[in-house]
C-alpha cells in the first residue's frame, strides 16, 4: 500500500535574534515525512537538526511557514492544544534520558498512560510489559540513579513508545552512550518503530546512524543539501542484530531473524506486548489515524472532521490550500 504523507513542512524558517543580531537556523524547508518511516537527520554541530525536530513536534514556533501533524497545523495551536497534542500523539526521546529521578524505572513508563487517564493497576501492567520488551523487567523498581545510561535510555523508549504515539522524536538519543550501547539503543528503537509502523525522527550528528533510518535527510547551515532513501542495516540481507547487551544468551534474538531484536518473531497484538491500542476502554484517542488516500475520502480531506478539541488526525495526501502561515 502507498504510504501517506504524516508529517509536511512548507516554507519553514526560523530565524533567532538575539540582540541586533540574526541567525537563521532554518531556511524555508519543505518535507514530507512518510506514515512508518524511520528518518535520520544528519549534519554538523550548528547546521539547524535540533531547531528542525523542535519545529516538526511543535516544540517551537517557526518564523514563517508551517507545519502539519495528519490534519492539524500544528503551527497554529496555542500551548495548551499543543500540550494536548503531544500528550497523545507524539512521542520523546531525549539525549539526558529525562526519567523523573525521584520515581522507578516502572513509573516513568508508566507516566503517559496517567495522562490518558488508565487506572493505576493497567497502566503498571503495560509498564512492565513494556519494561520487559527492552530487556529490562528486573530493573522496573530502580530509580534512574540505579540504573547505567543505556539502561536509561532503554526506560525513555519504553515510555515514548508506550501510549502508542503517531510519531516518535529523538534528538540525539545516542549522545552520551558508547558504541555498543548505541547499536543497542538504536536496535530497540526501530524495533519498536518498525513493528508498530511508528514514524520515528531522529535527529544526529553520527553519519553512521544513518544507516538504521529508511531516509536520511543532511542539513547544512538550515537548508537540506542531501535527501535520500535507502534500505536499513537492519532489512538488509545478512544483517544479524547484536545481542542486547544484558541479555544472557539463552534471551539472545535468534540470528535467524533479520530484524531487530525488538520484539520480534512474537507477531501477537501489540496491547499484549505493552504499548496500546487504547480506545475501546476509555473512548479517548483514537488508535490509528486512518489511512485512507485523498482521493477516496475527497470530502474528508477538503473539509476535514474536527474533533471535540479541534484537531483533525486523517494523514493527508494534500495540504489543505488555506494553510495558514505565521
Ligand atoms: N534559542 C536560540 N537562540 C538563538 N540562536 C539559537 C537558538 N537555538 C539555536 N540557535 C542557533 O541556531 C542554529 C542551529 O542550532 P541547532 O541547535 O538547531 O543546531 P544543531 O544542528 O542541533 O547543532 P548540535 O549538533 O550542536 O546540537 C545555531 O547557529 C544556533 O546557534
Ligand atoms: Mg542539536
Amino acid at each position: 500500500m502507498e504510504k501517506k504523507s504524516i508529517i509536511r513542512c512548507e516554507n519553514l524558517r526560523k530565524i533567532y535574534r538575539i540582540g541586533d543580531e540574526k541567525v537563521v537556523a532554518l531556511n524555508n524547508i519543505n518535507l514530507d515525512i512518510l506514515q512508518g518511516q524511520i528518518c535520520c537527520i544528519v549534519g554538523t554541530s550548528g547546521s539547524g537538526k535540533s531547531t528542525l525536530l523542535n519545529q516538526l513536534a511543535g516544540l517551537e514556533k517557526p518564523t514563517k511557514g508551517c507545519v502539519y501533524i495528519g490534519k492539524t497545523n500544528i503551527s497554529t495551536l496555542n500551548e495548551n492544544q499543543l500540550a494536548t497534542f503531544r500528550q497523545r500523539y507524539l512521542g520523546f526521546v531525549f539525549q539526558s534520558y529525562n526519567l523523573l529521578p525521584t520515581m522507578t524505572a516502572m513509573e516513568n513508563v508508566a507516566l503517559p498512560l496517567e495522562f490518558k487517564g488508565y487506572p493505576k493497576s493497567k497502566r503498571n501492567k503495560i509498564a512492565m510489559k513494556m519494561l520487559e520488551n527492552v530487556g529490562l523487567k528486573k530493573r522496573a523498581r530502580h530509580k534512574p540513579t540505579e540504573m547505567s545510561g543505556g539502561q536509561q535510555q532503554r526506560v525513555g523508549i519504553a515510555r515514548a513508545f508506550v501510549s502508542n504515539p503517531k510519531v516518535i522524536f529523538a534528538d540525539e538519543p545516542t549522545g552520551n552512550l558508547d558504541t555498543k550501547t548505541t547499536i543497542d539503543v538504536m536496535q530497540t528503537m526501530v524495533g519498536f518503530a518498525r513493528k508498530y509502523n511508528e514514524t520515528l525522527i531522529i535527529v544526529t550528528h553520527d553519519p553512521e546512524l544513518a544507516d538504521y533510518a529508511d531516509r536520511v535527510i543532511t542539513l547544512i547551515d538550515g537548508n537540506i543539501t542531501n535527501d535520500y532513501t535507502h534500505v536499513p542495516i537492519f532489512e538488509r540481507e545478512g544483517y544479524v542484530p547484536v545481542p542486547r547487551l544484558s541479555e544472557t544468551k539463552k534471551e539472545a534474538p535468534s540470528e535467524k531473524t533479520n530484524s531487530p531484536s525488538l520484539p520480534q518473531e512474537n507477531s501477537a497484538p501489540r496491547q499484549e506486548e505493552g504499548a496500546l491500542p487504547l480506545e475501546e476502554e476509555t473512548g479517548k484517542i483514537p488508535a490509528e489515524i486512518p489511512v485512507e488516500s485523498f482521493s477516496e475520502t475527497q470530502d474528508a480531506a477538503e473539509n476535514p472532521k474536527p474533533q471535540e478539541d479541534g484537531f483533525c488526525f486523517e494523514i493527508q495526501e494534500e495540504i489543505p490550500s488555506d494553510h495558514v502561515e505565521i
